[in-house]
């Protein structure tokens, strides 16, 4: 047989955006959101933008569509836009409809986006995951600009690489890896959120710390009683600190698309896409991740990995940050008595591929990767949390 002809192919681009932290993104003279805009335009020509927002977002500020239209108006010299301000459902009802994620591609076609032109997306993760997917497809990807408008979103799920919906009732089953063109936190947007949402960013926060931030998770404990009664200045150097990780992890991982088997930043999420979708995502993202934080610990010590003064200490931040020990969800088991939420193992490593592979900490700050699960240890804590939480309400 004749060898094969080999040409081999070899290429890097480099991605870069930037993170930027503001108040008042729609006062008529603040630059950020121009410039963030026009960074990369010449100075002749208007930079033409559609903006989608959060219609939870909307409802909270109603004023909100018409001071972004108003902005663009005061900007008028550099900016455009390609239509009025329109508002998306938000949450996960967004993310759970793919109709509506091609009537959005479809709409940014008719509205004449171009690759220089830019969608302008605000609202929660979900929104701007939904709205991201959409903008990634449009002519393969049009400039996407991210104002997040949660804790959550500000702190991890608006500034980094991953777009996508859910399908068939799988989380993020659709997507796409494709960084933005920039990201603009505006604090003030926060304001109104429910004090559940608020807290949402925490329980990321509480997360990054626990693998990577031993000093973070200290400070935590600090600012537990302040973020709970909502001190916005205590709740911005939480959403810095946590982005700040986050983006580090993006840049410094080696593997910013996850081609490998792991997502070492993802500790707790294996059982909180499970506890989203058994809620039927009445446990938004942050209450779910901080109930598999809380699981995942008292893995962490019954394996050895933390010790007790430690898994004691998660516990302690996670209550005075309000989070619930358990949820109804939970409750549910398969005939055989298996605990439902135990799938989320299995779905985890299907979303990969390859070898399972599950972040824990090991000492706080310290985060590592094991490939297997013990299941009769993973239900003992799930029994474990479920008397405990029954124990409390009595
Ligand atoms: N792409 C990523 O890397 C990534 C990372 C983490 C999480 N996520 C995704 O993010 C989503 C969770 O995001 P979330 O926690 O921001 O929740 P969310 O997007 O579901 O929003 C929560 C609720 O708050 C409302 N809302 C948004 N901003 C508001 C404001 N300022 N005032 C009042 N109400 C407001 C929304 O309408 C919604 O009802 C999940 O779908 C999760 O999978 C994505
Ligand atoms: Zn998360």
């Amino acid at each position: 047989m004749k060898s094969p002809v080999i040409v081999s192919q070899a290429f890097s681009v480099g991605f870069e955006y930037p993170v930027v932290f503001t108040r008042g993104v729609f006062d008529a003279s603040n630059p950020v959101l121009r410039d963030a805009l026009t960074r990369r335009a010449d100075d002749r020509r208007r930079v033409r933008a559609a903006l989608f927002f959060d219609q939870g977002l909307c409802d909270a500020q109603p004023r909100l569509l018409e001071r972004a239209k108003a902005y663009f108006t005061a900007q008028g010299e550099r900016l455009e836009l390609a239509a009025p301000p329109a508002a998306l459902p938000g949450g996960e009802k967004i993310k759970n409809d793919a109709r509506l994620a091609w009537k959005l591609t479809r709409r940014l076609l008719e509205l004449g986006l171009c690759r220089h032109s830019a969608v302008v997306a605000v609202g929660g993760g979900a929104l701007l995951d939904a709205v991201g997917f959409a903008a990634a497809l449009a002519h393969r990807g049009l400039r996407l600009v991210r104002l997040p408008s949660t804790t959550l979103a500000q702190a991890d799920a608006g500034i980094g690489v991953k777009n996508g919906i859910n399908l068939g009732g799988v989380k993020n089953a659709v997507g796409v890896f494709a960084p933005p063109f920039a990201v603009v936190n505006d604090f003030d947007l926060l304001k109104t959120l429910t004090d559940t949402d608020w807290m949402g960013g925490v329980a990321e926060a509480i997360k990054v710390a626990m693998i990577r931030d031993a000093l973070f998770f200290r400070e935590l404990e600090r600012s537990a009683a302040d973020l709970r009664r909502r001190d916005a200045a205590a709740m911005e150097k939480t959403v810095l600190r946590c982005a700040e990780l986050h983006l580090a992890h993006i840049r410094g991982s080696g593997d910013p698309f996850e081609q490998g088997e792991a997502r070492p930043l993802d500790f707790g999420h294996w059982a909180a896409h499970q506890l989203e979708s058994l809620s039927k995502n009445r446990v938004g993202h942050g209450a779910a991740v901080a109930f598999g934080i809380r699981l995942d610990t008292l893995y962490a010590w019954r394996q050895g990995w933390l010790q007790e003064a430690e898994a004691r200490a998660v516990e302690t931040l996670l209550d005075a940050c309000g989070f619930p020990a358990w949820h109804s969800a939970l409750d549910r088991r398969h005939a055989d008595g298996r605990f439902a939420v135990l799938d989320g193992i299995e779905r985890f490593r299907e979303h990969l591929g390859g070898r399972l592979t599950i972040t824990f900490p090991r000492g706080i700050g310290v985060g590592f990767e094991t490939h297997e699960v013990d299941i009769a240890v993973m239900t003992r804590c799930l029994e474990d949390l479920r008397a405990a939480s029954r124990g409390a309400a009595q």
